[in-house]
């Protein structure tokens, strides 16, 4: 009997093609709506492998009803959506999709940083509010990207390439990671430093940190008071790592200029959350990753992550 392997989104018949051929495929029929509960439930059960998107709750719970899971593989990079530890324990391979998504991740950091300083959004919604009455000296002004200083938190792979990036704008890279990163600080002349000392000294602060324990909050009113009241603040990893209230209320006050955001501690964010409100912040909806190209690259990353658990070999990007 073939294995089986459920995919708890719709994916596009192309990049299906190399499971089907092996496997017994099942799949969530919807592109939009994530995989009710229940449902998901009901298919691990029976599931050798398991597919799954950031917006999967993969708990404990689950793993003690899939008796025969033996890989979940995670399409993305950030697997903070899976209890690792609940896997560990039960001999459950985890991978993700490291390495396609660095370059696409980075862009959309960095335009996040250009939109933001330059009051991208709130400038086009006033154009086309007819409220663009005159070219006027001061109308719509910013604060600038290049030759300014980018202090990059989570020096990892997307890190390094937001700091390559920098570069090319002629800006100043510091960055703050648990580890030192040798190859930013020779390659790209990156300054490691502290927290406190790079939020002090940046005028654009980019999160990429991973959501862990230790991270969780790690952004709160103390941090934003010590940002320049020019700065902005952009966020592109995990929404959990921010205070989103605190956030709010710097950007209300003008504690910082300006905020860009691609991910919320509630995903979808509500559609009247506060932060929202602020002509000063710059929303999307989690599009890192969002090109058609490295998507499809994930997919076929996380199904080749499959196939290798399944078939008794290595898979490239394993989690634990
Ligand atoms: C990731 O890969 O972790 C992204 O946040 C999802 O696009």
């Amino acid at each position: 009997m073939k294995l089986s392997v459920y995919i708890t989104r719709k994916l596009p018949d192309e990049v299906l093609q190399p499971l089907l051929e092996k496997f017994t495929v099942r799949m969530w029929e919807s592109e939009e709506v994530a995989v009710p509960r229940d449902v998901l439930l009901q298919e691990s059960e029976r599931a050798d492998a398991l597919l799954t998107m950031i917006s999967d709750s993969i708990d404990a719970e689950l793993m003690g009803v899939a008796k025969n899971l033996k890989v979940i593989s995670n399409l993305a990079v950030g697997f903070n959506n899976i209890d690792t530890e609940a896997a560990k324990q039960r001999g459950i391979v985890v991978t993700n999709t490291p390495d396609v998504l660095t370059e696409t991740t980075a862009d959309l950091t960095f335009a996040l940083v250009m939109a933001a300083a330059r009051r991208m959004t709130s400038a086009e919604r006033a154009l086309r509010d007819g409220e663009w009455t005159s070219w006027s000296p001061l109308g719509f002004t910013g604060q600038d990207v290049w030759g300014t200083t980018i202090g990059i938190i989570g020096m990892g792979r997307i890190g390094e390439a937001v700091a390559r990036r920098a570069k090319g704008f002629g800006m100043e890279v510091l960055y703050c990671n648990r580890s030192r990163n040798a190859e930013a600080e020779e390659m790209l002349g990156a300054l490691r430093k502290e927290l406190d000392e790079l939020l002090a000294e940046s005028d654009h602060v980019v999160m990429l940190a991973p959501y862990t324990d230790e991270t969780a909050g790690m952004i709160g009113a103390r941090e934003l008071a010590l940002m320049k009241p020019t700065a902005t603040f952009i966020s592109a990893s995990r929404g959990g790592i921010v205070d989103e209230d605190a956030l709010y209320d710097a950007l209300k006050k003008g504690t910082i200029w300006a905020a860009g955001l691609d991910v919320y501690a509630t995903e979808p964010v509500p559609s009247n959350h506060p932060l929202l409100s602020l002509p000063n912040v710059t929303a999307v909806p989690h599009i890192g990753s969002a090109s058609v190209r490295t998507r499809m690259e994930m997919m076929r990353v996380s199904m080749q992550a499959i196939t290798d658990v399944l078939e008794g070999k290595n898979p490239k990007h394993r989690v634990v």
